[in-house]
């Protein structure tokens, strides 16, 4: 069955202490929830801290990205088994940020799954197109092919250990989001071409997330989407209250 999950992307926010403190109020705000998936992606560093947290709630833990390789003479590399052992369940994989920023390409971003996907963490495989893509009306062709280089050389039964972020740039920290309709023809076109590409059960069990300034005000309208399966939340993710408000509107 595809579930729903909402995800927190706390980006590069918080500091030891503040992340602690962020975790026990989301915790103390969600204890017992059963609606939707519950998942906080906190810096490397706090990653930890946070886990000692939650560990025992109904929220689970995940990183923002991983190196591929399993150790060795990576400085600054983290690899897939430090992560669960850390307390992971989920890694972000091809974050639009790690694309333009960090210079992810989409054959890195294939070994990162890869990665992921051998020691039994489960990626959330980000992609989306820039405003200039949509503008030229590239959407589609963007995303095919980021679907097509990351998950190059994947067997259909990798496909259901993994969900799907659609994320378009333009709509990230920029309080424009998509609309529902925009969302939902993109979200449609990702299952789509999963369908072709793996079957149909793999693209009706795929949970696909949408992410760009997500907020309380504008979760209802977008969770009502067919393809629509819940959210990965930046900015309104660093407040207990607003996170909560959005995990429950995806729960209805
Ligand atoms: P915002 O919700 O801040 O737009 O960020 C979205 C995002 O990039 C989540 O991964």
């Amino acid at each position: 069955m595809r579930k729903k999950l909402v995800a927190g992307n706390w980006k590069m926010n918080t500091t030891a202490d503040e992340a602690v403190k962020l975790a026990k109020e989301i915790k103390a705000r969600l204890t017992g929830f059963n609606g939707a998936e519950l998942l906080i992606c906190p810096p490397y560093i706090n990653l930890i801290p946070v886990h000692k947290v939650i560990e025992k709630s109904v929220i689970k833990l995940g990183s923002q990205d991983l190196y591929y390789e399993k150790s060795g003479a990576f400085t600054s590399g983290i690899s897939g088994e430090m992560l669960k052992s850390a307390g992971c369940h989920y890694v972000i994989v091809g974050h639009s940020e790690r694309r333009a920023i960090f210079g992810d390409t989409d054959e890195l971003i294939n070994k990162k799954l890869q990665a992921a996907l051998g020691i039994g963490l489960i990626p959330i495989l980000c992609i989306g197109e820039k405003l200039e893509d949509r503008e030229a009306g590239l959407t589609e062709k963007v995303i095919e092919s980021q679907l097509d280089g990351a998950l190059m050389g994947f067997p259909t039964d990798w496909m259901s250990n993994m969900v799907i972020g659609y994320e378009p740039v333009w709509a990230i920290g920029t309080g424009k989001t998509a609309t529902p309709e925009q969302a939902e023809s993109s979200h449609k076109f990702i299952r789509e071409k999963l369908t072709r590409d793996f079957g149909n059960q793999v693209a009706d069990e795929l949970t696909i997330l949408y992410g760009g300034s997500v907020n309380s005000d504008n979760s209802d309208a977008l969770i009502a989407e067919n393809n629509i399966d819940g959210f990965l939340v930046g900015g309104a993710s660093l407040k207990a209250e607003s996170f909560e408000k959005i995990a429950r509107s995806a729960s209805k």
